[in-house]
């Protein structure tokens, strides 16, 4: 079983938050598609012959491609990959790009799930985050997806936005919940260096909510999120049962999965790739024959690590039998040591033989998962 990403890094209008890499689209999209259809062809041998059980497109935007670009996408993985007949297959549409025509190719092309990048119901914050759409279209494409007949459908928020109130933002989440949605993928803004907001805050014209606000709009997130049916599954991930995505939860089980295109990782259990992040190079290196990614061969720290980064984060958490099997004892004391410490604060809990974080935990979560991280190389 693996999965295959595809990053389209084109978008009509750059967000003042992201940090994934991405271009403002010429509307031909030509080059790329023949360099993502290469690059499927040339890869697959890193996968070995393990059946293709989850296909994700993201960005950037897929949704400035054209069903007929898309279709030619998922036929050349086809043509190349074992792909299961059940095989979840995810596109990122922004609302603006959403209508009947698009939503029906869609399915056609046997797309079975939908992330919608709502971000906020408010137009005042979706007018601070630079997005191209307002509430009354991203309604509309909610509507419309619905209409359609697609099941598994995901949306996309943005909280602790400068501006938010914390009755807004549970309102934001009553209004996401009257619609019927499967999934929701909820993240706090962070201000990335290099961005249009990080920028802003280096030069003190934007501010950070303060911690306490933070914690507030998370309890709100997870208290509404729960009353909704949704299961707190991931840190930043909630979905009602049976509706996890199966794509991200790969991520966080160590699954294998191929990352095609620009800034694209790939993982097989014993090392890690990562293609670079500049489209034009891509597709020269692609077409040429050159090297477009790093490589690294992952010592048993770095799984180590790995493991403890991805498990962590999620409901399973960390699972002591597979540490005792997979790392030995000194990796299974290294962690029960360290949980301990966190256990005794309320912050890590035992559920039969997985320590799982907390809600208390899960605020604090990327401090406490750095402190089980052990140097690698020494
Ligand atoms: C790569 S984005 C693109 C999805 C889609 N093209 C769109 O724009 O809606 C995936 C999601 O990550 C989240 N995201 C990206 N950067 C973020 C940041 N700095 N802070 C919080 N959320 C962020 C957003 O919710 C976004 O929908």
């Amino acid at each position: 079983m693996a999965g295959i990403y595809l990053h389209i890094p084109l978008c009509k209008k750059l967000c003042f938050y992201c940090d994934f890499y991405h271009i403002i689209s010429t509307g031909d999209n030509t080059s790329l598609i023949d360099a993502l259809n290469k690059e499927a062809a040339l890869r697959k041998d890193y996968i070995g012959n393990e059946t293709v059980s989850t296909i994700y497109f993201g960005g950037g935007t897929p949704s400035v491609l054209s069903v007929q670009e898309l279709g030619a996408l998922l036929e050349q993985i086809r043509r190349h990959y074992m792909v299961a007949e059940d095989c979840e297959i995810s596109v990122e549409l922004n609302p603006d790009d959403v209508n009947t025509a698009f939503l029906e190719g869609l399915r056609e092309l046997n797309f079975n799930r939908i992330s919608l990048g709502i971000q906020s119901w408010r137009d005042a914050d979706l007018k601070i985050l630079n997005r191209r759409h307002d509430s009354a279209q991203a309604e509309r494409a909610l509507n419309e997806i619905l209409k359609t007949g697609f099941e598994n459908i995901s949306v996309d928020l943005i909280y602790g936005i400068p501006g938010m109130s914390q009755e807004e933002w549970a309102s934001i989440l009553d209004f996401s919940f009257s619609f019927d949605i499967k999934h929701l993928s909820a993240y706090h803004l962070t201000f990335e260096t290099g961005t249009v907001f990080g920028k802003m805050l280096e030069k003190g014209l934007i501010a950070q909510v303060d911690e306490e606000e933070s914690v507030a709009l998370f309890n709100t997130l997870i208290d509404k999120a729960e009353a909704a049916g949704f299961i707190h599954y991931e840190i930043s991930n909630f979905g009602k049962p049976g509706y996890f995505s199966i794509h991200n939860s790969n991520y966080w089980k160590q699954v294998n999965y191929i990352g095609l295109g620009p800034s694209a990782h790939s993982f097989n259990g014993y090392s890690r790739q990562w293609n670079i992040r500049d489209l034009k190079g891509y597709i020269k290196s692609v077409n040429s024959g050159k090297s477009y990614f790093e490589h690294e061969e992952l010592d048993v720290k770095a799984r180590f690590n790995e493991y403890v980064m991805t498990s962590l984060r999620t409901m399973w958490g960390i699972d002591l039998e597979y540490v005792e099997r997979t790392f030995e004892k000194e990796g299974y004391d290294y962690i029960v040591n360290l949980a301990g410490k966190f256990k005794d604060y309320g912050l890590i809990r035992q559920d039969k033989k997985n320590l799982v974080l907390t809600n208390q935990g899960k605020i604090i979560s990327d401090n406490i998962i750095s402190e089980f991280m052990i140097p690698v190389g020494e």
